[in-house]
């Protein structure tokens, strides 16, 4: 409700500043004690995937808190999970701004970010300063990447980095490998390169399994522009790699259905309204592959409690949302928590084929 005299004055400024502003002010609402009370209630709705229990099934997707130092003020609206990153193992700064941009007639966002973050070590270390969110039950994922200039033939070499100083501190870790904003970043999900990774990353969890004596799920998030007849292979490789959970999709590079909008030539992934269409569709298609070998976490063009439904009906155990957070506010994580209640699509999630952790 708060958010709809908000809006207005977020949107007349810059898209990276008013965010900036915007987790800012969370952040300072947040350690005043006054941010729990401008936020819904959300009232549990347990789920169980990859082996972890979640408090309701909606996420804040990546991006937002890319350097993990915001997890308990924005863990007070009510998130089920939060994932933070793209962190790098090194400190970069992206790219040259502007290099976010609003499409508000088509309730959408370009970003060409590119992981500007603080690198791995601080991101490790902000997240170890916050309790909150976790105590009251919040999952918390950690999303890690490649650094810029590192060769896309040593892209295996920062994952494991990352993997390494993220471990103890991850409930479960997201990979990307579908940012469009990382030169040949998506090229890791073609026939030759996917294989070699998820190996890579699978042996460097088995080490990391024996060193801290736990198994941390791994999930790794596609982009919505994956053909759809290459799908079947890439969820059949996460299986057989012993992989946790699927996370669909990341922004898209396509454009059809922006032509004519303003900033829809930036370049950079598109996300919001007009990529909620295919997101599901890829949802789907894992799903109807899959038949429960593996969980989906459902992500793409969320701008309404029923977009949130229809990602659970297409087959995902869990949802996350970024683009129709800044639009809609953040009633729509309470919102979407009862629309899925209601629509009882919350029946016992897969679990994934190795998990083990509760
Ligand atoms: C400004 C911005 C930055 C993002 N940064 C990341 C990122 O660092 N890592 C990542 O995996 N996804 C990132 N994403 C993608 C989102 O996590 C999400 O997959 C995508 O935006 C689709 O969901 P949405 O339509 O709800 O925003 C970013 C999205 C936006 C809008």
């Amino acid at each position: 409700m708060l958010y709809k005299f908000a809006r207005p004055l977020f949107f007349s400024l810059d898209p990276e500043a008013a965010h900036d502003l915007t987790l800012n002010a969370l952040q300072r609402a947040h350690d005043l004690g006054i941010a729990g009370r401008v936020a819904k209630r959300v009232q549990p709705l347990p789920v169980s995937v990859m082996g972890l229990n979640f408090a309701n099934p909606v996420g804040l997707a990546a991006g937002l808190d890319k350097t993990a130092a915001h997890i308990d003020a924005l863990g007070n609206f009510g998130f089920g999970f939060i994932e933070a990153g793209t962190v790098t193992p090194r400190p970069q700064p992206g790219n040259a701004k502007p290099r976010m941009f609003r499409l508000t007639r088509s309730q959408a966002l370009i970003n060409r970010m590119g992981f500007n973050n603080e690198g791995a070590e601080q991101f490790v270390d902000n997240v170890r300063r916050q309790h909150k969110f976790r105590d009251r039950g919040g999952i918390v994922g950690l999303n890690i990447g490649k650094n810029a200039d590192t060769p896309i033939e040593r892209a295996l070499d920062d994952y494991r980095l990352c993997l390494r100083r993220v471990y103890d501190d991850a409930d479960y870790v997201a990979v990307n490998v579908s940012s469009p904003n990382t030169k040949e970043l998506r090229s890791l999900q073609s026939a030759r390169q996917l294989g070699g990774l998820l190996a890579g990353l699978t042996e460097e969890r088995m080490r990391l399994e024996d060193r801290h004596g736990k198994r941390v799920p791994i999930a790794v998030k596609i982009a919505p522009d994956v053909a759809d007849s290459w799908l079947p292979s890439i969820a059949d490789q996460l299986v057989e790699h012993h992989m946790d959970a699927v996370i669909a999709t990341n922004t898209t590079i396509e454009r059809s259905n922006v032509t004519g909008v303003k900033h829809a030539d930036e370049a950079g992934g598109l996300s919001g309204r007009p990529l909620t269409e295919r997101a599901t569709q890829v949802v789907h298609a894992l799903s109807r592959h899959l038949q429960g070998a593996l969980p989906i976490i459902g992500v793409g063009g969320i701008m309404t409690a029923s977009d949130a439904v229809e990602k659970m009906e297409a087959g995902a155990s869990l949802v996350q949302l970024y683009t129709g957070f800044i639009y809609s506010g953040p009633d729509l994580v309470a919102e979407s928590v009862e629309a899925i209640r209601r629509s009882k699509c919350v029946a016992s999630s897969p679990p994934g084929p190795t998990s083990r952790r509760g």
